[in-house]
């Protein structure tokens, strides 16, 4: 800042906590993308006040209409020893007349230029890495249902082990496993129990605990791609082979080191077709079968608690 007359050192705005509260909207509202659009209006409503507060501190030197009137140790009066003041046309040019050609004076455009050189590069380096945090939110990451093919592929009872597709436009590398049972009917609909294979320890690919019946594969040609089912009897339940997790046949944890239940898909069924949507996470599944209870939870990464207060150890996640 430029000194003001009568000041030898140059006029600094005092500390101020808008920029504070202002950073702290910010980051209420990217932290509300992830959690819910409330924080967003809370955290937009504080950044705007904060903001407004912040740029009115930072310009108040140049709103001032008083700048370049001093006063003397003891106010006005004082300064002249106690005469009536002089009226102002009469008096002394508080500023001599700018030459011609310095009406904008060169300190000032250095200081706008700092200024706006810095918004510049500041907007440079932080627009793009906003971009790829908050784009992510308004994009389709939602997968579309997935075929697995008529439900009278799927014995009552019996579980396969389902092999299929799961983003047909990413072909092979995006095949996934699970294991499926068809339950019968609950209250005249019919009723499965889908298991991802992604272990709740660190993500290995559980196996059942028994045998898988590859000579009674089938393979079935659906609109999203190949799907194989393939029966086996997990008697068992399953086991993991990296750390030795071991699930029930409801998918909850009975031993090692998983900290949930095998998260499961949800399902629907289309024109006599079972057909896979969103993967959800479960904690724990009370009964089993078509009259199972299941604790239901956003699809979480493994090796996270879904409930109880060990949740609140792990960072929020964007959607999967
Ligand atoms: S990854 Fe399955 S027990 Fe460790």
């Amino acid at each position: 800042m430029e000194p003001r007359p009568g000041e030898d050192k140059p006029h600094l705005p005092p500390p101020s906590l808008w920029p504070v509260g202002f950073a702290i909207g910010v980051v209420c509202i990217l932290v509300g993308l992830i959690i819910s659009w409330a924080a967003v209006a809370v955290g937009a409503a504080v950044t705007v006040i904060f903001g407004f507060l912040w740029v009115r501190d930072v310009t108040s030197e140049y709103r001032r209409t008083d700048v370049g009137i001093v006063e003397a140790p003891g106010g006005p009066e004082s300064a002249r020893g106690g005469a009536p003041p002089i009226p102002a046309h009469k008096g002394e040019a508080a500023m001599p007349e700018p030459e011609p050609g310095e009406r904008f004076p060169r300190s000032v455009f250095l200081e706008n230029a700092t200024l706006g050189l810095g918004a510049v590069i500041g907007g440079i380096v932080t627009v793009p890495v906003l971009g790829f945090a908050i784009a992510p939110m308004f994009q389709h990451q939602h997968h579309e249902e997935i075929d697995l093919g008529p439900i009278t592929n799927f014995k009552e009872g019996d579980f396969v082990v389902a092999t299929f597709l799961s983003n047909p436009s990413e072909g092979e590398i995006s095949r996934r496993t699970a294991y499926v049972r068809n339950n019968g009917f609950l209250s005249g609909k019919p009723s499965f129990t889908i298991l991802s294979n992604r272990c709740a320890h660190l993500g290995c690919p559980v196996q059942p605990n028994g045998p898988v019946f590859d000579t009674r594969k089938v393979d079935e040609k659906t609109k999203d791609g190949e799907v194989s089912l393939t029966p086996t009897l997990p008697a068992g339940g399953f086991g993991c082979p990296c750390h030795g997790g071991q699930y029930d046949t409801e998918g909850n944890r009975t031993a090692g080191p998983p900290v949930r239940a095998l998260d499961r898909y949800e399902f629907y069924i289309r024109n006599g077709r079972l057909a896979l949507g969103h993967t959800y996470s479960v904690s724990k599944v009370v009964g089993s079968g078509a009259s199972a209870k299941i604790k239901k939870y956003r699809a979480t990464d493994p090796g996270e608690h879904v409930d109880g207060l060990e949740q609140l150890f792990y960072p929020l996640q964007p959607p999967h």
